[in-house]
């Protein structure tokens, strides 16, 4: 009804909407006043979590692209070996597993089957496993070594909005927690990414106030065959993210690539008008993938791309080889999907909406997928 909408036409709307609120929730009770990680309720012992030699992580699709994400931060903050692998992959290629390892699994409704048969296995194996999950008492946290959830509150909308950055935010603790707990180089990194992650939600609601414009391009769009989003470092997963939601809502055929891989083959794909959503890496920071970036915008637009650029606030050099830009506010590199991904789901929303679907029951697709 309207009013399980709260005003809005779509729950998929109202679920953007509550981001920023998704957020806090997620951060609430788990940041103490002195500036450190309290996750207790993660019930594998500091010492159990010393030993830990890998770390790898099982999801299937939105919730597979926070987990790529949790790789660069996972692997940065704590120098522990990270993989992450699609759930329905994992336990059929004989993954090596055992008690040094920390398995993760990432699910919005907790009955994944993928995933959880992935859980499964690697319990087997004798490894640990910790679920970050948005539904109590599911399936997932009930048969895992413990649970750190997401506060997202019910997502209803098939396409998955505010249980992903809510997961990204879940990832990101658990990666300065180990971090914390394990004692690396970057301990003055991470007592200031756990500060910058407090004011992270008013970031996310300042996105979300720019909006028009996306939606304004989106409905300029809606005849496109193919849109196509170039990202690198976690920008590389949120530009998968893109193209599953366009995928998903729009039913565009839409690719997200690592910007690096263009001149490896998809750059053949550009041709005159296609727009390719561009997510540029701060300039600050590692800065040199910003530069890198900054030449393949140059590239595609060379060969007649419709260049759709989501940059910094500040990022002065995007602006001559942008025809439409979107700014996001400015965050330490690795909390950057948190913003990025915002208009990429409004963009996906307004598409469907354009081309007429059905935005929270999507064809063909169910809210949780319980068979293999
Ligand atoms: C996201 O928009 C999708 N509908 C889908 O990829 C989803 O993220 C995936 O099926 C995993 O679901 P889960 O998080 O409930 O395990």
């Amino acid at each position: 009804s309207a009013a399980e909408k709260g005003g809005y036409d779509y729950f998929m709307l109202k679920e953007i909407a509550e981001q920023p609120k998704a957020v806090a929730d997620t951060l609430l009770g788990r940041i103490d006043g002195s500036g450190s990680l309290t996750l207790d309720e993660v019930r594998i012992p500091p010492g159990v979590l010393r030993e830990i030699d890998k770390v790898v992580i099982v999801a299937c699709g939105t919730a597979f692209h926070a987990g790529m994400i949790a790789k660069y931060a996972i692997e940065h903050w704590t120098r522990l070996p990270c993989e992450v692998e699609l759930a329905s992959e994992f336990r059929y290629r004989d993954p090596i597993l055992d008690a040094q390892t920390l398995v993760i699994a990432i699910s919005q409704s907790g009955e994944t089957m993928d995933t959880l048969m992935a859980l499964r296995h690697a319990r087997e194996q004798g490894s640990r496993v910790l679920a970050i999950c948005n539904t109590n008492g599911s399936t997932i946290p009930r048969e895992s070594d413990a649970v750190l959830y997401t506060h997202a509150g019910p997502e209803v909308a098939v396409a998955s909005t505010k249980a992903f950055l809510t997961q990204l935010v879940a990832c990101y603790l658990v990666a300065l927690y180990l971090g914390q707990v394990r004692g690396t180089k970057w301990g003055d990194e991470i007592r200031a990414v756990i500060r910058d992650l407090s004011s992270i939600a008013g970031a996310v609601d300042r996105v979300l106030g720019t909006m028009e414009p996306v939606r304004e391009l989106a409905r300029t769009l809606a005849s496109k065959k193919t849109v196509l989003f170039l990202g690198r470092h976690v920008g590389y997963p949120v530009a998968l993210e893109g193209a599953l939601k366009l995928k998903e809502l729009a039913y565009m055929h839409a690719e997200g690539f690592a910007a690096g891989e263009l001149k490896h083959g998809p750059i053949a794909l550009i041709e005159e008008d296609l727009p390719v959503v561009v997510v540029v890496p701060s300039p600050r920071g590692r800065s040199v993938l910003h530069d890198k970036i900054v030449s393949n915008i140059q590239e595609i637009r060379a060969r007649g791309a419709r260049t759709i650029v989501i940059a910094e606030e500040g990022d002065e050099a995007v602006v001559p080889y942008a025809d439409h830009l979107i700014r996001i506010p400015a965050t330490p590199t690795l909390l950057q999907p948190l913003v990025a991904t915002v208009p990429l789901q409004v963009f996906a929303c307004e598409l469907a909406t354009a081309r007429g679907n059905e935005v929270d029951q999507p064809r063909n697709l169910a809210k949780s997928v319980t068979v293999e």
